[in-house]
C-alpha cells in the first residue's frame, strides 16, 4: 500500500494510460479522482475501480476549460480533504497534416488540450498540494517532440509534447520550495484508444520515404501495455521517488533511441 490515504487526481482517466494509472494507484490505497469528456466511459472506468475496492470520484468535462478543472480540484478536496498526486494525462494526437494545411483551429485544439490542460490542472492543484505539505505531479508527454522528430505531420502534437517537458522542468524549480515534485513520463507506442483522437491528412505529400527493419521497437518488438506506463507513473507518485524531480522517464522499449 504505497499510496495509502493519499488523494490522486488523474485527467483522461477513462481510457488507456490514465485509466491504468488510476487503477494502479487505487490498488496501492490512493483515493482517485478522474475526469474525461465522455461521461459514459468515465463512469465505466469509475465502476471498474470501485469493483476493485477503490474509492473514486468522477466528473466529466474538458481539461481545457478552467471552470471544469477548478471544479474538479475543488470537489476532490471537498470529498477527501486533501490532494497529494496530480497526473495531467488527458491528451489527443489531433490532426497530423502538412504545416501549410493545418488550420489555426486544429493547431489550437491540440495545444488547448495537451498544453493548456496541463497548465490548468497544475495551476488549480498547487494551493491544495501546498496545504498537504507537498506532493507529486506526473505530466504525461511523449517520445514525439522530445526524442523523436521523424513522424511527418506531427508538428502540432510534437510541439505540444515538447512544451509539456519544458513546463515540467520550470514547475519543478518553482514548486520545490513547497516539497512538490514534478516529473514527466514520455511513453513510446502504447496500446490505448488514442487512435480515436487521431486524424491524419495528406501526410504522403511531405513524408520522406524510409524503411525500418521488421520489429522496429528494440525491446521485445512490441508496443507497451498501458499498465507498463502506469508502473512508471506509480513510482514517481510514491515516496520511492522522494528525491526525483524535474526529470523525464522514457517508457518506450528504446524505440526513441532507434528512431530518434
Ligand atoms: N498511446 C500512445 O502510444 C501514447 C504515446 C505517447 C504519449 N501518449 C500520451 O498519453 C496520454 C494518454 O493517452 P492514451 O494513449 O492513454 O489515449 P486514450 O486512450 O485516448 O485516452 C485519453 C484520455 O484523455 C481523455 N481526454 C482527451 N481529451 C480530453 C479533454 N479535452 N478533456 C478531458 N479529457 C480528455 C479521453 O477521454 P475523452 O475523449 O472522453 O475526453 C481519455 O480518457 C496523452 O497525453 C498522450 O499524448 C500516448
Amino acid at each position: 500500500m504505497k499510496l495509502k490515504d493519499r488523494v490522486a487526481l488523474i485527467t483522461g482517466g477513462s481510457s488507456g494510460i490514465g485509466k491504468a494509472a488510476a487503477i494502479a494507484m487505487a490498488k496501492e490505497g490512493a483515493k482517485v479522482a478522474i475526469t474525461a469528456r465522455r461521461m459514459e466511459r468515465l463512469e465505466e472506468a469509475a465502476e471498474e475501480i470501485r469493483e476493485l475496492g477503490g474509492d473514486v470520484l468522477s466528473l466529466a468535462g474538458d481539461v481545457a476549460e478552467p471552470e471544469h478543472v477548478q471544479k474538479l480540484v475543488e470537489e476532490t478536496v471537498a470529498k477527501w480533504g486533501r490532494l497529494d498526486i496530480v497526473v495531467p494525462n488527458a491528451g489527443i494526437n489531433g490532426v497530423f497534416a502538412p504545416i501549410e494545411e493545418i488550420t489555426p483551429d486544429e493547431w489550437d485544439q491540440t495545444h488547448h488540450i495537451n498544453v493548456r490542460g496541463t497548465f490548468l490542472t497544475v495551476k488549480y492543484s498547487i494551493p491544495h498540494l501546498r496545504a498537504s505539505g507537498g506532493g507529486s505531479i506526473i505530466v504525461i508527454s511523449s517520445v514525439n517532440g522530445n526524442r523523436i522528430f521523424s513522424n511527418f505531420g506531427f508538428t502540432a502534437y510534437s510541439a505540444s509534447k515538447a512544451a509539456q517537458v519544458a513546463f515540467t522542468k520550470m514547475a519543478a524549480m518553482e514548486l520545490a520550495q513547497w516539497k512538490i515534485r514534478v516529473n514527466v513520463v514520455c511513453p513510446g507506442a502504447t496500446k490505448t484508444s488514442i487512435g480515436e483522437n487521431t486524424f491524419a491528412r495528406n501526410i504522403d505529400k511531405i513524408r520522406i520515404p524510409r524503411e525500418y527493419p521488421v520489429g522496429m521497437i528494440p525491446l521485445e518488438q512490441r508496443a507497451a501495455e498501458s499498465e507498463e506506463v502506469a508502473s512508471a507513473i506509480l513510482y514517481l507518485a510514491s515516496d520511492d521517488a522522494s528525491y526525483v524531480t524535474g526529470t523525464e522517464i522514457y517508457v518506450d522499449g528504446a524505440l526513441s533511441l532507434f528512431q530518434g
